[in-house]
């Protein structure tokens, strides 16, 4: 079956999730103590008349990283340029669009962890001191020319900051850890979708899909995307609460917002494993899912939500967990 709550951005998203994304930092939902600081460091910027300094956005995928570098670009009144970590694939190429940026210009990294360690080395000079330093020549005559670069502000954007080198993270000016939203946030988020799509909502349907929407706006957007279209199939078109339930149920996403791959993950870990701990490179073995996905896609929100905790020794399933599969909790964990 298609999976749903993946949250990373599928082809056919793209157009659809360009169509609701916010483009002021007012009507981006959510995260205010994060657009509180954006707010400050863009106005301080201007008031110094400086470029801003440079930002790293993290946190699982689908909760608006991507959407935040364009509003920060938006709000500065600065050109963006989009790039990603596997895209650059030459220190060459990075080189290219460096010298290539304007004065003020944004350049947004997507999955920064992504760039290779000598890819990386350019960005040191590039971040602190606005220049290049190439080498020339071969051999003995070889020495090394300083280019200037125009004052950019670089935004870069990864899913796990941990995966950064140190000295990369060090030359961002502010860092911003973008978390998982607050259930009534999501409806919000929903509700107002639904009205850049002109669909009727009830409150009753919006919650449901913000309940099931792993607190993730892309999860949430595309759940609210097929509801839409179920409704419409069999209402009037309306998104009401009874076929909102039934679309969702249809769609294998229970009521805590899991589908058909996470119970498979808590359920080996639980049924095969004792409930740990157990490795995640064990629990990829296992379930024949792989060990990234596991952990930028699945472990955050089941931790979240207080299923699973990571431990040195390995993964450990809770007690939540067990309830919610409806397996018998282990004495020894009572
Ligand atoms: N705070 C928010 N308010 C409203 N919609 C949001 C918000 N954050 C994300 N979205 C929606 O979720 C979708 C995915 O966000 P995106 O920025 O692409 O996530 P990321 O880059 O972190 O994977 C966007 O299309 C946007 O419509
Ligand atoms: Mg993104």
């Amino acid at each position: 079956m298609e999976r749903v709550i993946v949250p990373d951005s599928t082809p056919e998203d793209v157009g659809f999730e360009n169509s609701l994304r916010p483009k002021k930092l007012e009507e981006y939902i959510g995260q205010s103590r994060i657009k509180d600081n954006i707010r400050i460091f863009i106005d301080a910027a201007k008031l110094r008349n400086e470029s801003l300094e440079h930002v790293l956005l993290y946190g699982p995928p689908g909760l608006g990283k991507t959407t935040l570098a364009h509003i920060i670009a938006n709000e500065t009144g600065s050109n963006i340029r989009v790039t990603s970590g596997p895209a650059i694939e030459k220190a060459g190429d990075l080189a290219a669009i460096l010298t290539n940026l304007q004065d003020g210009e944004i350049l947004f990294i997507d999955e920064i962890h992504r760039l290779n360690r000598l890819i990386e080395e350019v960005l040191y000079p590039a971040m602190e001191d606005y220049c290049l330093d190439i080498i020339v020549g071969k051999g003995p005559s070889a020495r090394t020319v300083k280019i200037d670069l125009p004052k950019f502000t670089l935004i870069g954007a990864t899913t796990r900051a941990s995966l950064l080198s140190a000295p990369l993270r060090d030359r961002f000016g502010s860092t911003f850890h973008l978390d998982f939203y607050a259930e009534n946030e999501i409806q919000q988020i929903v509700e107002r979708a639904a009205q850049i799509l002109s669909v009727a909502i009830e409150p009753e349907a919006a919650q449901e899909i913000a309940k099931r929407g792993r607190r993730t706006p892309r999860i949430a957007n595309r759940l609210l995307k097929r509801v839409r279209d179920y409704c419409q199939v069999m209402g009037d078109g309306n998104v009401s609460q009874k076929f909102t339930f039934e679309g969702l149920d249809r769609l294998e996403v229970d009521n805590m917002g899991l589908d058909s791959v996470d119970r498979k993950i808590l359920a080996a870990i639980i049924e095969k494993f004792h409930g740990g701990p157990v490795g995640v490179g064990t629990i990829a073995a296992a379930t024949g899912e792989e060990e990234a996905t596991i952990e930028d896609m699945y472990e955050p929100f089941l931790m979240q939500i207080g299923f699973l905790h990571r431990t040195p020794r390995g993964r450990v399933a809770t007690q939540s967990a067990y309830q919610h599969l409806g397996v018998e909790i282990p004495k020894g964990m009572l």
